[in-house]
């Protein structure tokens, strides 16, 4: 039962959120994903969706996705071993491989899952070995489910360093500090794009302290892939690293069409290996086949055409100009993910409302969700944003900027 201390401490807790401008509000859409959305009767530029090539209604996905209920239903009921495996998902993980410059790939619920399910099979998995540790090294700005997958694998197998946001001579000493040390596996972990940030990781470099330490080097390219490099094949492709990290996770999520999905992504035998051991992918329902569907058409669509890659890159760059020239502050970047630095956490709050009114949907993070004083809006350009929308959205940002004294 629901004890009235239970209740107490949780309605605290909310209060506490809320006191300190941490509880979040969702909005509801009235209208698909796009660059526009309706929020009730009012139509709002999107700039806060990971929909980086407008696949998220994209008429051929969804049909794609219509015709796959007609043929295999809506959903397999079923973990993949037991009965949730059709021709597609093998399919789709051959043409993911395939894309990806890999042997293999293995699908996932989501990459949240994935990430979680990968450090655990790895660093709990004893081979034979009684007495073992692992040691993983993590940049301090990797996403939320590889912190939290950190902690699905035993503390006494596995020692954890943390290493400052790229900064790859910290790094390196660590590796170095470790060199003589008995660790049995050496795990370096990177995001490919940092999604607060926008930035990239240094991939080149992380390739080859890899090699140089022995270590095997895991990236997690949820906002890369689809997005960057010439077909699309990620932050790897981009940064001239394609089929050189030894383990990627990834999501259908965004890019790729804005569903759902994961997946990770190697050599054969770790994929093999996945399959028999990763209890989040074991013990979890397969894709429903309209989404393998669609996933496979967003592949199709990426290795016929770059116009998508290439609109994502221009609208981009349009955009990253001209807010610079506008007078706001922007990290230098390339990745659709573009944000305008404020501060002060009152000030993002205060702006992505007044922005939102004016008709320009847009995030604002603050601390804990960022370092403290370094408050934003966070900006996601799409390939699917019109040149009157881009332009549409840089007013609006410029009356806003103007009256509320953040640009002159
Ligand atoms: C870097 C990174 N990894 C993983 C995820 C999780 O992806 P999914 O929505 O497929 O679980 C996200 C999504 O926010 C992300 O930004």
């Amino acid at each position: 039962m629901y004890t009235p201390e239970l209740l107490k401490s949780i309605q605290d807790e909310l209060a506490n959120l809320k006191d300190q401008g941490k509880y979040k509000i969702e909005r509801e859409l009235t209208s698909a994903q796009g660059p526009e959305v309706k929020i009730g009767d009012k139509t709002v530029l999107m700039f806060a969706s990971n929909n980086y090539l407008g696949l998220g209604n994209h008429p051929e996905l969804v049909a794609a996705a219509k015709a796959a209920l007609d043929q295999y239903g809506y959903g397999l009921s079923s973990v993949r071993f037991i009965c949730g495996t059709q021709d597609w998902h093998r399919q789709l993980e051959q043409k993911l491989a395939e894309f990806l410059g890999v042997e293999d790939v293995i699908l996932y619920s989501t990459c949240f899952m994935a990430n979680l399910g990968f450090f655990a099979s790895l660093v709990n998995e004893p081979f034979g070995q009684n007495e073992y540790q692992d040691v993983i090294y993590s940049d301090e700005l990797n996403h939320a489910s590889i912190i939290d997958a950190f902690k699905l694998a035993k503390k006494e197998r596995v020692e954890k360093r943390i290493y400052p946001h790229s900064d790859l001579a910290a790094l390196e000493k660590m590796l170095a500090d470790d060199a003589t040390s008995n660790f049995r596996h050496k795990i370096i972990v990177s995001d490919g794009i940092f999604s607060m940030e926008g930035d990239m990781a240094k991939l080149p470099e992380l390739v080859a302290l890899a090699k140089k330490y022995s270590a095997l080097l895991f990236v997690d390219d949820a906002h890369g892939v689809g997005v960057l490099g010439q077909h699309g094949a990620g932050t790897p492709e981009h940064l001239g690293a394609h089929g050189q990290i030894d383990v990627l996770s990834g999501t259908l999520g965004k890019a790729l069409g804005g569903a759902v999905g994961g997946y990770l992504a190697g050599k054969k035998v770790i994929i093999d290996f996945l399959r028999q051991k990763s209890r989040t992918y074991m013990f979890s329902n397969s894709l429903p086949p309209m989404v393998v569907a669609a996933s496979l058409k967003a592949l199709e669509f990426l290795a016929k055409n770059s116009e998508l890659t290439k609109k994502s890159a221009a609208n981009t760059q349009y955009f990253r100009t001209q807010v610079k020239a506008l007078g706001f502050k922007i990290p230098d970047g390339s990745h659709p993910i573009v944000p305008v630095m404020l501060g002060e956490a009152d000030k993002a709050q205060a702006m992505s409302k007044r922005l939102l009114a004016e008709g320009l949907y847009v995030v604002g993070l603050w601390f804990p969700v960022v370092p403290e004083g370094t408050a934003r809006l966070r900006f996601q350009v799409s390939a699917a944003h019109s040149q009157e929308q881009l332009d549409a959205a840089l007013a609006i940002l410029e009356k806003v900027g103007k009256e509320m004294k953040v640009i002159n």
